[in-house]
């Protein structure tokens, strides 16, 4: 790919030019941050590393000069607050949704058939304002939050199994929030069901641990994660740039999948050069379902919130 834009500069966006770089995904990664000098110091800073990295990705600073970012095939909303512990992630919307608003109009007038990956909170709703904002393809918008939340989950059964976590396989629903759906029916450990594993119990106390997974670190260490975010982006990145058609947990647009209508929530999608290529509808049993109708509508009310901020 020619170029891809990660908008902030902050933990996860330079996280997440970072691993780009590394992963030599393009010719050029362009960080743009609104803080003066900061995108092109972070940027200088990684490009630095090159040599001693292995990679040839040209990564470049901006402060909200959107002209650089001009001919991107993929664009990572990083812009907004992160939560500060006794936050939620809904109680951000008010700001965050302005700033999401106001770059995805900046970045996708000069990338008008870019891919747009948001991470900024609240997710799921975030993900709709970009979508809103670009006025494009709901299958070329998109949130990233499951491949973070399963990455929690699988870190957290590595451990609790002594395995490695790459032969744990994971898939999850819903919200990017406390309402998020793990699912143990359809987690394996090299094809072995983990119900198999583990007594139901351990999995119920890892499960809520995956829910809670981002507010532990928020009270650990005052603000919100960043290494896995901005990693977990990065493989989203990888997915549509080499098209490799896998599939992920990922904040989609529904329209009657899972009998949820006009909505960006949590789901399992295929992954590809065309953005989400595929819905994955898997079967639900009635627990599953009650589950992801709470997160659903969990979303809805700060999708509510959102309405009446008048944006759009
Ligand atoms: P941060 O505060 O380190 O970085 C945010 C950056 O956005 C700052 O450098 C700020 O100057 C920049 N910014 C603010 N307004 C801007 C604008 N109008 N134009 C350009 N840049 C602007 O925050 P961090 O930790 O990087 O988190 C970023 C967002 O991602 C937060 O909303 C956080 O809650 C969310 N997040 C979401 C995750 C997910 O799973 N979806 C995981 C981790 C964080
Ligand atoms: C996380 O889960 C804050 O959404 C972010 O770490």
């Amino acid at each position: 790919m020619n170029k891809i834009t990660v908008i902030g500069a902050g933990n996860v966006g330079a996280t997440c030019a970072n691993v780009l770089a590394h992963k030599d995904l393009a010719r050029e990664v362009v960080l743009l941050d609104i803080k003066e000098g900061l995108a092109e110091g972070k940027a200088l800073d990684i490009w630095q590393t090159s040599s001693i990295n292995h990679f040839n990705t040209r990564v470049v600073g901006s402060t909200n000069d959107y002209a650089k970012t001009k001919g991107s095939g993929i664009i990572v909303i990083t812009s907004g607050l992160p939560r500060k512990p006794g936050m939620s992630r809904d109680d951000l919307i008010k700001t965050n949704a302005g700033i999401v608003k106001e770059v995805t109009e900046k970045a996708i007038k000069y990338s008008p058939d870019a891919i747009v990956i948001v991470v900024s909170n609240p997710l799921d709703v975030m993900t709709y304002a970009a979508f809103l904002a670009a006025k494009t393809d709901p299958h070329k918008v998109f949130g990233m939050a499951g491949i973070l939340d399963t990455g929690r989950y699988k870190a957290f059964l590595a451990n609790a199994l002594n395995t490695s976590p790459d032969d744990i396989q994971a898939m999850l629903l819903g919200g990017h929030g406390d309402t998020m759906v793990p699912l143990p029916r359809y987690t394996t450990v090299s094809g072995i069901p983990v119900t198999e594993l583990l007594g139901s119990d351990e999995i119920e106390k890892i499960v809520d641990r995956t829910r809670k997974g981002g507010g532990e670190l928020v009270a650990l260490m005052g603000t919100s994660a960043w290494y896995a975010p901005g990693a977990a982006v990065a493989q989203m990145v990888e997915a549509i740039v080499d098209d490799q058609k896998r599939i992920f947990p990922v904040c989609a647009h529904v329209n009657g999948e899972f009998g949820l209508k006009d909505l960006f929530i949590g789901v399992p999608v295929k992954l590809g050069k065309k953005g989400v290529e595929e819905i994955i509808e898997i079967k639900l049993n009635q627990e599953e379902r009650n589950l992801l109708t709470a997160s659903a509508d969990s979303v809805k009310n700060v999708m509510n919130v959102l309405d009446d901020l008048k944006l759009f």
